[in-house]
């Protein structure tokens, strides 16, 4: 589709659209809504066939972070932004500096419409970087006075939303016992797994790289699944904390699980697999919701002015805000994907009065 036509069929407030000749980049900056407070969203560094699939990523991601913020209540907007490369420049090269510099300028060009932070292919250094032309960026290292990772947070957050999901499905919240396979060990599934296994959960563990969740597992007393094999894995808890689109008409059939709760953005191929899974009997943690433990974090600590005490008080929250989700599925005969979309949408639409 061209660029103009997805833009037209777009819900959101403003869109820029940059193409940076010097460093041969499209950026890409979806403002989705300020209704909430100002649009913050991650920066995505990567390549794409073409600018519209670039243009497209940004516009459905960011329209999902306002959706994320509404459920989180934490003040924001949603909004979200691309750098789409020929190739990624290698961490701490000379190209790669000179890239983000240039996009922090057009981050800044936006007066803090805009808020961005880390997402795919960047962390706490890139952010490091930004700032120095621009003070809308969060997550910037402690050194550099950012609040650094979020990744514990969120990982924190979907912990509390197991929780608040396995009361809901099988009558308390006693990890003790029950079994969990976590798949994705990296910055959140590895300290969620280092959280379950504190709350005493009998622990499955997956990775595509297989050293990594042996190792993990050699350390928790866990045991390995491989990456192939999850779908079709007998657990209590599913938590997908790799990649999106894991639950489709394909794998929720094979799905041997009471629950699916996890940190993976965009789990559902489709919306309809919200239904196939209530259909099956399974209870579905909705993504934005459990995994907004790093936005909460990022919002909390650096712009709202919480102290650790507050913060892990919101974290806490999410499994309220899902037992609340939960409830209006039941009442309202509808999946809990689509329950989350309504309590979300219902929460921008009173701002909006
Ligand atoms: P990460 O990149 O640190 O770790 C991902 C891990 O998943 C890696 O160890 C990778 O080898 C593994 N993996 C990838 N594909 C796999 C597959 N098919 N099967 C098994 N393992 C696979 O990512 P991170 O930060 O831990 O995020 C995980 C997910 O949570 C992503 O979908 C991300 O978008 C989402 N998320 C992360 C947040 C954060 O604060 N880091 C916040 C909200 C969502």
């Amino acid at each position: 589709m061209a660029l103009e036509d997805l833009i037209r069929g777009w819900d959101g407030e403003e869109v820029v659209v940059h193409h940076d000749d010097p460093t041969s980049s499209w950026m890409f900056i979806g403002v989705h809504s300020t209704v909430l407070g100002p649009a913050m969203g991650g920066t995505r560094l990567t390549s794409y066939g073409t600018p519209a699939q670039a243009l497209d990523d940004v516009l459905r991601l960011s329209g999902a972070m306002t959706l994320k913020h509404a459920a989180a209540d934490t003040s924001f907007g949603g909004g979200k932004a691309v750098v789409a490369v020929p190739d990624i420049p290698a961490r701490g090269s000379p190209a790669r500096r000179t890239l983000l510099l240039r996009y922090a300028d057009l981050v800044e060009s936006l007066h803090g419409t805009y808020e961005t932070a880390a997402d795919m292919n960047t962390g706490e250094v890139d952010m490091d970087t930004i700032g120095e032309r621009t003070s809308h960026v969060l997550g910037r290292s402690k050194a550099h006075g950012g609040s650094g990772d979020p990744g514990a947070a969120t990982a924190m957050g979907v912990f509390h939303g197991i929780r608040a999901t396995v009361r809901r499905a099988l009558g308390n919240d006693d990890l003790e016992g029950r079994s969990v396979l976590v798949q994705g060990l990296g910055s959140v599934g590895s300290r969620l797994a280092e959280y379950l296994h504190e709350a005493g959960a009998v622990l499955l563990l997956a990775d595509l790289d297989a050293a990594r969740a042996s190792a993990l597992a050699d350390e928790l007393g866990a045991k390995v699944v491989g990456a192939d094999d999850v779908v079709g894995t007998e657990c209590d808890v599913f938590s997908p904390c790799a990649t999106g689109k894991v639950l489709t008409e394909a794998t929720i059939r094979h799905l041997r699980c009471r629950i699916v709760a996890g940190a993976a953005n965009n789990q559902l191929g489709v919306a309809e697999d919200g239904e196939r899974l209530r259909d099956a009997g399974i209870l579905f943690a909705p993504d934005f919701v459990i995994n907004a433990g790093g936005v909460i974090h990022l919002a909390g600590s650096e712009r709202l002015g919480w102290d650790d005490a507050r913060t892990a008080k919101r974290l806490e929250a999410i499994g309220d805000t899902l037992l609340e989700i939960f409830e209006m599925a039941e009442r309202d005969g509808i999946s809990t994907a689509a329950a989350a979309n309504r309590l979300a949408r219902a929460r921008i639409a009173v701002a909006r009065g």
